[in-house]
C-alpha cells in the first residue's frame, strides 16, 4: 500500500480500483489484452463484446512478404492446452496496411501490430513501415515464432536480440514490445538483452516447442512435425519465467501463457507481470478476456490494495 491509498475497506469501491500502466509513452487502461495468432484481426469478436474494452489487442504476426503459412494438419489438441504449427500465414505488410489496419482503427482499444522479420534489416523495415501508418500504438516483435525456419533464432541469442531492438528502435518512437520464447536454458540474459537495446517492454512466454505423436501411423501429427505448445498446461513454465524476467529487469512484463480467467491472471500479477495477454483460451472460451477486466477489481481489492500496481510481483519468494 502507498501512503495515498485507502484503507482496505474503501478499496472495496470496485470503480476506484487502478488498473492502468504504461508501456513507454502508451497509457492502457487496463492490463488485459490478446495474443498474438489467438485472437485473429481482433475484429472477429466484435460480435461478442465491446472490443474497445480491453487494455489492448495483438494482431496475428505480420510478415513483409505474403506467408502461406505451414502444410496441414497445423493444430492439435493435448490435456491443458493446443500445438500449433500454423507458420505465420499473412497478406505481407503492403496487403495488410491497405485492407486491415484501417478496420482496426475502429477497434476502440490500443492496437499492437506484431512483426516478425526474417533478418535484423526486414524486422527495422516493417517496424518503419508500421510507424508511418496511423492507429498503431505499439509493436510487439515476434523474436520467437517455433514454427518457422530461424524464427527462434532472435531470442535465443543476446547478442541478436540486442540486435535487433537497436535496429528497430532506430526506425521508430513507437513503444517495443519484445516477446520471447521459453525455448531457452535461461530466459534472462535475453530479457537483458532487449532491454539495453531499448525494448518498453517484454512479452513472455510464446509457444514451448514440441511434438505430438500418432503412434499407429508412426508418424508426428503435425505436417511440419514439430510445433508449439500453448494453454493451461504451460502456465507454471510462463510463471516461472515471468517471475526470472521480473527479477532481472526494470521494464514491464507482459504475462502470456494458459490465462483463461481472472484468477490465472492474477497469479501473473503478483509472480510479477504488469499486464497479460489471452492466448488459447480465446478459441474456447470468447468473452474470457472481457471476463478477466471485469474480473480483476474485486480480486485486487482483495489483498487490500486500491490499484494494480501494488501487487505487481508481490508474491513471497521461499
Ligand atoms: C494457434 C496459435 C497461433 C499463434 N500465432 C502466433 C503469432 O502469429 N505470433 C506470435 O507472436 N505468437 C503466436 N502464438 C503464440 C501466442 O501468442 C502465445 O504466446 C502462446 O500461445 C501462449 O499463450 P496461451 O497459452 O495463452 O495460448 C500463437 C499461438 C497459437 C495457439
Amino acid at each position: 500500500m502507498t501512503a495515498s491509498s485507502p484503507p482496505p475497506s474503501e478499496a472495496h469501491d470496485l470503480q476506484a480500483i487502478d488498473m492502468s500502466l504504461k508501456i513507454g509513452d502508451l497509457a492502457l487502461a487496463n492490463p488485459v489484452g490478446t495474443a498474438s495468432g489467438t485472437y485473429g484481426k481482433g475484429l472477429e469478436f466484435q460480435p461478442f463484446y465491446e472490443v474497445g474494452r480491453l487494455g489492448f489487442v495483438v494482431v496475428k504476426t505480420i510478415t513483409s512478404e505474403v506467408r502461406p503459412g505451414n502444410p496441414p494438419p497445423r493444430l492439435c489438441e493435448i490435456p491443458g492446452g493446443l500445438v500449433n504449427s500454423i507458420g505465420l500465414p499473412n497478406p505481407g505488410v503492403d496487403a495488410y496496411i491497405e485492407t486491415v489496419l484501417p478496420k482496426l482503427r475502429t477497434l476502440g482499444a490500443p492496437v499492437v501490430i506484431n512483426i516478425a522479420g526474417h533478418d535484423i534489416d526486414d524486422f527495422a523495415f516493417l517496424a518503419a513501415r508500421f510507424a508511418a501508418e496511423d492507429g498503431v500504438d505499439a509493436l510487439e516483435l515476434n523474436m520467437s515464432c517455433p514454427n518457422v525456419s530461424g524464427g527462434l533464432d532472435f531470442s535465443t541469442d543476446p547478442k541478436v536480440a540486442k540486435d535487433v531492438l537497436v535496429r528497430v528502435r532506430a526506425e521508430t518512437d513507437l513503444p517495443l514490445i519484445a516477446k520471447l520464447s521459453p525455448n531457452v536454458t535461461d530466459i534472462r540474459p535475453i530479457g537483458e538483452a532487449a532491454a539495453a537495446g531499448g525494448a518498453d517492454a517484454i512479452s513472455a512466454i510464446n509457444t514451448l516447442v514440441g511434438m505430438p505423436v500418432d503412434w499407429r501411423k508412426q508418424k508426428p501429427v503435425l505436417g511440419r512435425g514439430y510445433g508449439g505448445v500453448s494453454g493451461p498446461c504451460i502456465k507454471p513454465v510462463a510463471l516461472r519465467m515471468v517471475r526470472m524476467l521480473f527479477e532481472t529487469v526494470d521494464i514491464p512484463i507482459i504475462g502470456i501463457g494458459g490465462i483463461e480467467n481472472a484468477d490465472d491472471a492474477m497469479e501473473y500479477f503478483v509472480a510479477g507481470a504488469a499486464a497479460i495477454q489471452v492466448g488459447t483460451a480465446n478459441y474456447y472460451r470468447p468473452t474470457a478476456a472481457l471476463d478477466i477486466v471485469e474480473g480483476l477489481p474485486e480480486r485486487i481489492a482483495s489483498l487490500g490494495a486500491s490499484s494494480l500496481r501494488e501487487i505487481i510481483g508481490s508474491i513471497r519468494m521461499p
